[in-house]
């Protein structure tokens, strides 16, 4: 099995239909994880970036193209092969932590008497232990979302999508669970498909990132980082790291400004002021 890929994209198009008309969001997608990679997708607000990971999930179906994961077709969620982090908060607030854990290996079919260890663990694994007993409303932000990471972990999945799980906090936080989700990567060798906005996060976490264009979104580029896990946050200050980031805000400007639709604001009237600038 280890030469099959952990996850294999295969020319995937996908589009919406949408009232009149139809919203194109992927175009000829193809693209195998390593597995054990944690594999950053970054690219513009509104590219197709959760649609592709929905794709992969098997939440959203492709126009043309498939998905595989070891070497067997998506045709539908998958609960037993892919653990989903979701952006937004998914915790049922009228359940304690540990009993959305136990609900989700419920729905997966874990027996009982296997439930309870399992969740143990897992609540172990990201610091949460001693809030086993606590509801949602009574955690921080963080907590919430190593609570679901908790959940995901629970079930044991080789394969583990993350959409943006970091964004709703604030850096110092997001930098530590950075740290942690890397340490893990390192023990469990689990393959992440992760979705970040955010540059300093995808070179520190990734393997590799690939870059999307515009909507439709296409692979425009690979950015290997080539850096072992547990990432230390010394690799921050390190000139390979402020290389790379810079590669890739270059590679993603002219995305964002197609999206934005050209220059605005300071970038523009810098240009303009520069000579020869030719005014329309
Ligand atoms: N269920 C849907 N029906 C119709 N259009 C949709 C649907 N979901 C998303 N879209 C549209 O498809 C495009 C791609 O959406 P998607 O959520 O994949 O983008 P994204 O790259 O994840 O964006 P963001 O960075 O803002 O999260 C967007 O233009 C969005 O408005
Ligand atoms: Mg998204």
């Amino acid at each position: 099995m280890s030469d099959v890929p952990a996850i294999r994209i295969s020319d995937v198009s996908h589009a919406y239909a949408s009232g009149s008309g139809r919203i194109d969001t992927l175009e000829r997608v193809s693209l195998d994880v390593r597995r054990g990679e944690l594999l950053c997708l970054i690219g513009p607000s509104g590219c197709g970036k959760s649609t592709l990971l929905n794709i992969i999930g098997g939440l959203v179906e492709p126009t043309t193209g498939f998905v595989e994961v070891d070497g067997a077709r998506i045709d539908g969620p998958s609960p037993g092969r892919i653990a989903y982090v979701f952006q937004e908060n998914t915790l049922f607030p009228w359940n304690t932590v540990l009993d959305n854990i136990l609900v989700g290996l419920e729905f997966q079919g874990v027996p009982k008497a296997e439930r309870g260890d399992r969740a143990r663990e897992a609540l172990a694994t990201v610091g949460l232990s001693d809030f086993a007993g606590r509801y949602p409303h009574q955690l921080s932000g963080g907590m919430k979302q190593r609570a679901s990471l908790a959940r995901a972990l629970s079930l044991g999945t080789d394969v583990l999508l993350m959409d943006e799980p970091f964004a709703a906090l604030d850096e110092q936080t997001r930098m530590y669970l950075g740290e942690e989700l890397s340490a893990l990567l390192e023990e469990t060798k689990k393959t992440i498909v992760l979705v970040t906005h955010s540059l300093s996060e995808a070179v520190f976490l990734s393997d590799r990132i690939v870059v999307m264009t515009a909507r439709p979104a296409a692979i425009k580029s690979f950015i290997e980082v080539g850096e072992p896990h547990p990432r230390d946050p010394a690799f921050m200050a390190s000139a390979r790291y402020g290389e790379t980031r810079n590669e890739l805000y270059a590679l993603l400007r002219v995305e964002v400004e197609k999206t934005i639709g050209g220059m605005v604001g300071a970038a523009a009237r810098r240009e303009r002021s520069k000579p020869g600038f030719a005014k329309p």
